[in-house]
């Protein structure tokens, strides 16, 4: 099974950016625990911190993936090009946050991608990424 992982604007900075709210772990090193973690799946990442590139790459990922796990951060919330693509792809899309955006400001309540993905997983820290990939593992059918 072939995941891409992707993530959007300012999680390049995971580590040194607000840590009391994202932790102290860069993003590479956390994917290469997972990589050992989940050996069965071909994981592979991909951040940007331009809209129109998150796009490209979620149109090429329907290409050569099984799913994508998309923390796509502030345009979460102001991107309905972002959650066109999601719509437009015929792949799977598992929504992903670090944090509880509901137990945040109110402009982080709302997700434009939401209605488009099989599911969000929000608010357990960077293990988000993991839990989301193991419902493509454990949970085939919700992705058919
Ligand atoms: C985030 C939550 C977003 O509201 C925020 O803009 C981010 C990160 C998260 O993973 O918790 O950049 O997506």
């Amino acid at each position: 099974m072939k995941i891409l992982i992707i993530n959007g604007p300012n999680l390049n900075l995971l580590g040194e950016r607000e840590p009391e709210v994202y932790g102290k772990q860069t993003f590479n090193d956390y994917f290469t625990s997972l990589q050992f973690k989940l050996r069965e799946v071909e994981l592979s990442h991909f951040q940007s911190n331009h809209e129109g590139k998150i796009i490209d790459k979620l149109h090429e990922a329907r290409l050569h993936f099984d799913g994508v796990v998309l923390n796509a951060a502030a345009y979460t919330h102001t991107s309905v090009a972002i959650a066109d693509a999601v719509k437009a792809i015929n792949i799977p899309v598992v929504e992903v946050h670090i944090s509880n955006t509901s137990a945040r400001e109110n402009f982080r309540k709302h997700s434009y991608i939401a209605p488009y993905a099989s599911g969000v997983i929000t608010g357990f820290g960077m293990k988000s990424y993991e839990l989301a990939v193991l419902s493509f593992v454990e949970l085939p059918e919700k992705n058919d």
